[in-house]
């Protein structure tokens, strides 16, 4: 098994086309209210959609859809199978993610040595961030290339780029805790598929969502649990940071003070959204709940993003939504409001090839898988 999370973060820098094989594979995302799946083919050098789905996990832990759970193994190839049943998958051949929550991703700074040097310095310099003894984790690190660095501190080109020393050197170091590494590979392994990989959720997101932009944006992910704020340019990311409110805290608020079901909460709030327009009745409920709570996360994250903009002298000016939490009615407006920047809801079916008739359900369902598209993606490039 590849346990190489940074693969992603390389492979970046190189400009690969997709496998020409015929193989399907699948791209799985388990997250803490529910699992997405998606199932990709390569055909003549592009991605083709062959099925997608997902899974709530409330009711496996005795709680409603959109809730979030903390599952065993068991639990979750149980939901798993269910999911690839129901889907029609046809491959047990996957990619699976990691919670950016129990993993470490970031950008240090260390002497410019030279690279073989660096190979001995970084990995001992990386344990500092590690806030867990290292052999609870398993640990990775990338060098940023030169000309990459480089460009990203202000060169405006190539040539610009050469002639320029660097006083220190980039590195990105990528940990992933041990207990949740073997909590998935048991679940894959009960649900009878076989993983290639297992990649933390950045680095999914990113490939199906900003993977060809070169300017810095920041993409949020909205979960159940936690919504996760990325800053990326030239595919690194530069900054992470969780934010420990999610969409699920829409619903808690909003059955506690008018004391309906969590059900209900959850099926209103779905078809409500945040911008209601209304003033009395469920739909000014729900706005009032979602308004709170995303005030919340764009307040912590405009704060990220200013702190972040401040210490490298960059602006970023475009946002990317993603996550279940992204599909909440009139939210990219809201966010435009909050943020005052440019808004775009992740489209990561944008890339891959899928019958027209389908194309307004997955605009629509993107946000919610871009990670799983992300993954499979990656095991298209990797299977060549
Ligand atoms: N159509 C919708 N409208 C509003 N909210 C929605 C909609 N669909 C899903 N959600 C919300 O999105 C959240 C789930 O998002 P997502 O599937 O990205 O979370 P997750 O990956 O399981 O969680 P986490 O990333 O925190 O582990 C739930 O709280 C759910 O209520
Ligand atoms: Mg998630």
């Amino acid at each position: 098994m590849d346990l190489s999370f940074l693969d992603q973060a390389k492979k970046m820098f190189e400009k690969k086309v997709l496998s020409r094989g015929v193989e399907s594979v699948l791209g799985i995302d388990i997250g803490s209210s529910a699992i997405k799946l998606v199932q990709l083919k390569s055909s003549q050098g592009t991605a083709t959609l062959e099925t997608y789905g997902e899974i709530s996990l409330g009711p496996y832990a005795e709680k409603e859809v959109g809730q979030a759970t903390n599952l065993p193994p068991e639990k979750l190839a149980e939901a798993l199978k269910t999911l690839i049943t129901e889907a029609n998958v046809t491959t047990d051949v996957c990619g699976v993610s990691v919670p950016f929550a129990s993993s470490l991703v970031k950008l240090i700074e260390v002497p410019p040595l030279d690279l073989k040097k660096l190979q001995t310095v970084v990995p001992i310099e990386a344990r500092k961030y590690i806030p867990v003894p290292i052999s609870e984790v398993q640990l990775d690190y990338f060098i940023i290339p030169e000309t990459e660095q480089k460009l990203f501190l202000g060169a405006k080109n190539i040539n610009d780029a050469e002639g320029q020393e660097l006083k220190n050197r980039m590195v990105l170091i990528v940990a992933m805790h041990n207990d949740i590494l073997r909590r998935y590979t048991e679940t894959i392994k009960v649900a009878g598929l076989n993983a290639e990989f297992f990649e933390i959720e950045v680095f999914s997101n990113i490939r199906s969502t900003v993977a060809h932009s070169l300017a810095p944006v920041a993409i949020i992910d909205l979960g159940a649990t936690t919504s996760k704020l990325y800053l990326v340019e030239l595919g690194i990311v530069l900054a992470s940071h969780v934010i420990p409110v999610g969409s699920q805290d829409i619903t808690k608020s909003l059955a506690k003070s008018t004391h309906m079901t969590m059900a209900k909460a959850e099926e209103i709030k779905r078809q409500a959204g945040i911008l209601s327009g209304v003033e009395n009745g469920d739909a000014a409920r729900v706005s009032h709940a979602a308004t709170l709570t995303m005030e919340q996360i764009f307040a912590e994250a405009r704060r990220v993003l200013l702190g972040f903009q401040r210490k490298y002298n960059k602006v970023i000016t475009k946002v990317i939504l993603t996550g279940g939490g992204a599909t909440l009615k009139g939210l990219p407006e809201f966010a435009r409001q909050q943020l005052e920047l440019e808004i775009e809801v992740a489209n990561p079916f944008l890339h891959v090839q899928a019958p027209s008739f389908l194309q307004d359900t997955l605009e629509q369902a993107g946000p919610d898988f871009a990670v799983s598209v992300g993954l499979a993606l990656r095991v298209l490039h990797d299977s060549r």
